[in-house]
């Protein structure tokens, strides 16, 4: 819409109808950084851009349905000449003389840091460059504000698109599963605490025993009641770029492609043998633990600097578990050969005490020729951003704790199994999700003895507090309701976990060769959520938006 400007008494009129019915709101620069914690702000300067108003008033007619947007008018001239808010004049930054509408989009909370926001830095603002024409403009609102909208104020093809991948997201079923029932049917046989505890323990002749199975976990069948866990839906190739899209990414809903990985080159030339002649010398990064249960949740009293450790007060106030830790594993550099002794080892039940994980390695940055033996799918590619692809090898009796990971993942197995447990990144309060401190074991070579030594001053924020084979349904009365499913794979199968599911990993060996082999590939997500935020639901990732 043209503003009049050629025309001094239309605008007249309009400054007058303006000022009239001050139907804007005004701003000081004071006000702004409390309003982008929470709405993206979006500032026009009527007073010197008078034949801009017309244009503003429409196009808060457009956002009106939009309530994370707050409209307001200024004069940015004195924003830097006047009080600048008790800011320093450095922070404040200065707007665009030449444009009438600035955009401050809401700040995405940091949650990396739980320090407090006193040094935040000021909002940036995005000045709008272009012609004032109402098509230009809302897009503008519409790619800084995160909106959907028509310049008519409806939702846009897009916003109508994400609105139904919202509206559609999969949820397993709770018709068939009913956690509650199997958890009071269960929890009276295992007779260790934790599963750490099982699988350090020198009775445990088999560490399997210590992972989920009939009678003494939660995820009993009991015989007299029909309570399955949900399957994961199983598929085989091929699968379209349309069909993957439409079916599972766009639904957040894992599936398992069977075979998938069976008829690559890394599934029959990876062995043992194969790796340590051409890799022997490489130096990797390997992660270490007693009894092969990677990360968990236990009392931080129980560390040995406990007693000089103090969390400072703001932050332990935003802890939901203060006495809580996560216990990372210790970690070692070896060549790649050692390494493989050590799994090796492990695998012979005399040497269990200390099991070896290289986990997340980066085959490009540290096999880059490997890379030619794997088989990115096509139908992935073509949509996602690759990020990371890693292998995971171990003796193959280890858990990996419940967690989600910030990436669509396809986890493929190439020897041994993954019974791999899911929780839905829906409600979860559930889950408890927040930040949790950490604290990193530490191993002794020379002595192979691992030490509960140091607390960290950092914080988890990907994992559950909540001990799967084990759940205190007092501190956690909400995990009653939650829903697993059973994502199981086997030698050859390939597991697409959509961003932020929970899951917890149970590996399992391939008994001929001892040892557990697996490949992922993480995307950078199609749907993402802020983390930790326990009530934060999932959204479009923005970089995605050409896919609506
Ligand atoms: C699950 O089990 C609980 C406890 O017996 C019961 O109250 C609830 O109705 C069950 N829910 C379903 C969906 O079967
Ligand atoms: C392994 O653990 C067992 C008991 O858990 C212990 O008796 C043995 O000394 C340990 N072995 C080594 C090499 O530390
Ligand atoms: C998960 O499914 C696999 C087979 O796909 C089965 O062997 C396993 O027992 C199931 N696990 C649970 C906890 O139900
Ligand atoms: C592994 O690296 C160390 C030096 O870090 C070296 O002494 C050793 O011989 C290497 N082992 C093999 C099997 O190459
Ligand atoms: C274990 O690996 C061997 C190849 O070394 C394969 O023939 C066998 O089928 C695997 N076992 C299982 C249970 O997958």
């Amino acid at each position: 819409m043209e503003a009049g400007g050629r025309n001094p008494a239309l605008f007249f009129v309009l400054l007058t109808i303006f000022r009239v019915a001050s139907p804007f709101n005004q701003i000081t620069e004071r006000d702004l950084t409390s309003l982008v914690t929470h709405s993206c702000v979006v500032v026009a300067d009527i007073e010197n851009f008078p034949n801009f108003a017309p244009s503003f008033s429409s196009i808060q007619q457009t956002f009106k349905d939009d309530h994370g947007l707050y409209f307001a008018v200024t004069n940015f001239a004195r924003w830097s000449t006047t009080s600048n808010g008790g800011l320093s004049t450095k922070e404040v930054p200065l707007v665009h003389e030449d444009t009438p509408l600035v955009a401050f989009p809401k700040r995405v909370v940091d949650r990396s840091c739980l320090l407090p926001p006193s040094f935040q830095p000021y909002p940036q603002p995005i000045p709008f460059q272009g012609l004032q024409h109402e098509s230009i403009l809302t897009a503008f609102i519409n790619s800084q504000c995160g909106t959907y909208r028509s310049v008519d104020g409806s939702l846009s093809k897009r916003g109508l698109h994400r609105h139904s991948i919202l509206q559609n997201l999969f949820h397993v079923d709770q018709s068939i599963t009913n956690l509650t029932m199997d958890l009071l049917y269960s929890s009276h046989s295992n007779p260790f605490s934790t599963a750490a505890e099982c699988l350090s323990s020198p009775e445990t002749a088999d560490r399997r025993l210590c992972l989920p199975k009939e009678d003494h976990s939660m995820y009993s069948q009991h015989t007299q009641h029909e309570h399955h866990i949900a399957q994961c839906e199983r598929i085989r190739l091929p699968l379209t770029r349309e069909e993957f899209f439409e079916n599972y990414l766009k639904k957040s809903k894992p599936v398992i492609i069977e075979g998938a990985a069976k008829h690559w080159a890394a599934y029959s030339k990876w062995t043992h043998e194969f790796l340590r002649e051409n890799y022997g010398l490489k130096k990797v990064h390997v992660k270490l633990t007693p009894g092969g249960d990677f990360e968990g949740v236990e009392k931080a009293e129980r560390w040995e600097d406990y007693g000089d450790f103090s969390i400072p007060d703001v932050v332990r106030n935003q802890l939901q578990f203060p006495e809580l830790v996560v216990v990372r594993p210790a970690a070692a550099n070896m060549n790649f050969s050692e390494f493989l002794d050590l799994i090796t080892l492990a695998a012979d039940q005399s040497a269990r005490n200390v099991s070896a994980y290289l986990e997340y390695s980066s085959i490009p940055e540290y096999m880059p020729d490997l890379e030619g033996d794997i088989e990115e799918f096509i139908f992935a590619k073509d949509l996602l951003n690759r990020k990371h692809l890693n292998m995971w090898l171990s003796d193959g009796n280890t858990i990996g704790r419940l967690h989600f990971d910030e990436y669509d993942n396809f986890l493929c197995q190439l020897r041994g199994q993954k019974q791999v447990i899911l929780f839905d990144p829906h409600d979860n309060t559930r889950m408890y999700e927040g930040h949790i401190p950490q604290a990193m074991l530490s191993y002794d070579a020379s002595q192979k003895r691992f030490f509960r030594k140091t607390l960290k001053d950092s914080t988890s924020m990907v994992m559950s507090p909540i001990d799967l084979l084990n759940p205190d349904l007092q501190k956690f009365p909400l995990f009653r309701d939650v829903r697993p499913l059973n994502c199981s794979i086997g030698e050859g199968d390939v597991l697409f976990m959509p961003s932020f599911w929970w899951h917890e990993v149970y590996s399992t060996p391939n008994l001929s060769e001892k040892r557990n082999l697996a490949v992922n590939f993480w995307y950078e997500p199609f749907l993402q959520k802020e983390f930790p935020c326990a009530d934060c639901d999932l959204d479009i990732n923005p970089s995605y938006h050409h896919l609506l």
